[in-house]
């Protein structure tokens, strides 16, 4: 499998695939000697740690040739002060290019988008590369709901691994922190968490990518990273996860022709299913929401 772009986030989902030790993994970047390095980095980490793959770093796409799945990550970080939707014009030109490429070396691949502003980047996907639906999507529901799923087990002092929740939507502040199917160990969070709490919670989860380019001065890596590698998992070793990505929309949640987080099954075949849960009057209202401003992003676009 292939990783486009060997910078945090890239990087991260090598390292994290080549230590699931199933998978070759080829880094690819255009600066010079960076996927290189990073990937002999990794193979040497693999002595360490005691895997064995092989991380191939390249500039250019012939090792990549014949890919199973290919992740992109290209495209400019966020700086501080910066919204997912300020990169649209620069990041578009890029995952442009990238999936043309890819497309041409790889034509069976299944595509995982990663690169900024998210929603908007896997219309361009999909748009040049033509492929059907089922091989074109985004991850950034696994991201958002990790952060959810971290607040709440500090919250209620609960194991993360017995947290059970999701985030749907799109990947901005408007995205939808779902209350109503977050349960910790079965209880429902609404019983375990005063409402004020709830709502904080939420609210720093839909702001949560803000939180850490502030602290860090651009995006998070290490959530993001390791969130992309559970999505080529779930692809590679056909584990039919219901997790959510970001698919593209013929109906389902009401919305129509736009690529939206959502849960679905993930197996060998790239989405196998959408999952449609259950919502309440004030979810749909937030969903509404987020569509409105995906759509904004979307039509911004000249792909
Ligand atoms: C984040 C960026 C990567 O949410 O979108 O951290």
């Amino acid at each position: 499998m292939t990783v486009v772009g060997a910078g945090n986030v890239g990087a991260t989902c090598a390292q994290v695939l080549a230590q699931r030790d199933y998978a070759d993994v080829v880094l690819v970047d255009i600066k010079e000697n960076l996927p290189q390095g990073k990937a002999l980095d990794i193979d040497q980490m693999g002595a360490v740690l005691g895997f064995e793959p092989n991380v191939v770093g390249s500039n250019g796409y012939e090792d990549s040739a014949g890919s199973s799945v290919v992740v992109i990550t290209a495209g400019l970080p966020r700086s501080p002060g910066m919204t997912r939707d300020d990169l649209v014009t620069t990041n578009e030109k890029i995952v442009k290019s990238v999936t043309e490429q890819v497309v041409g070396v790889s034509p069976d691949a299944i595509l995982i988008v990663v690169s900024n502003p998210l929603d908007a980047m896997c219309h361009v996907a999909k748009n040049v590369s033509k492929w059907p639906k089922e091989r074109v999507f985004g991850m950034a529901g696994i991201l958002d709901t990790a952060r959810f799923s971290t607040f709440i087990a500090w919250e209620t002092g609960a194991s993360v691994k017995d947290v059970i929740a999701m985030v749907l939507g799109g990947h901005g502040d408007q995205m939808v922190p779902v209350v109503s199917a977050t349960t910790v160990g079965g209880v429902p969070l609404t019983k375990l968490a005063a409402k004020d709490r709830i709502a904080s919670m939420v609210e720093r989860t839909r702001k949560g990518g803000g939180e850490l380019v502030n602290l860090l001065g651009t995006s998070a890596w290490y959530a993001p990273g390791a969130a992309a590698a559970q999505m080529v998992d779930a692809i590679c070793l056909d584990e039919k996860r219901v997790l959510p990505c970001t698919a593209y929309l013929e109906g389902e949640y009401g919305i129509d022709g736009l690529y939206m987080g959502v849960p679905v099954k993930l197996g060998a075949a790239g989405i196998e299913q959408i999952v449609e849960l259950d919502l309440t009057d004030e979810e749909h209202g937030w969903l509404d929401e987020s569509t409105a401003a995906v759509r904004d992003v979307v039509g911004v676009l000249t792909t």
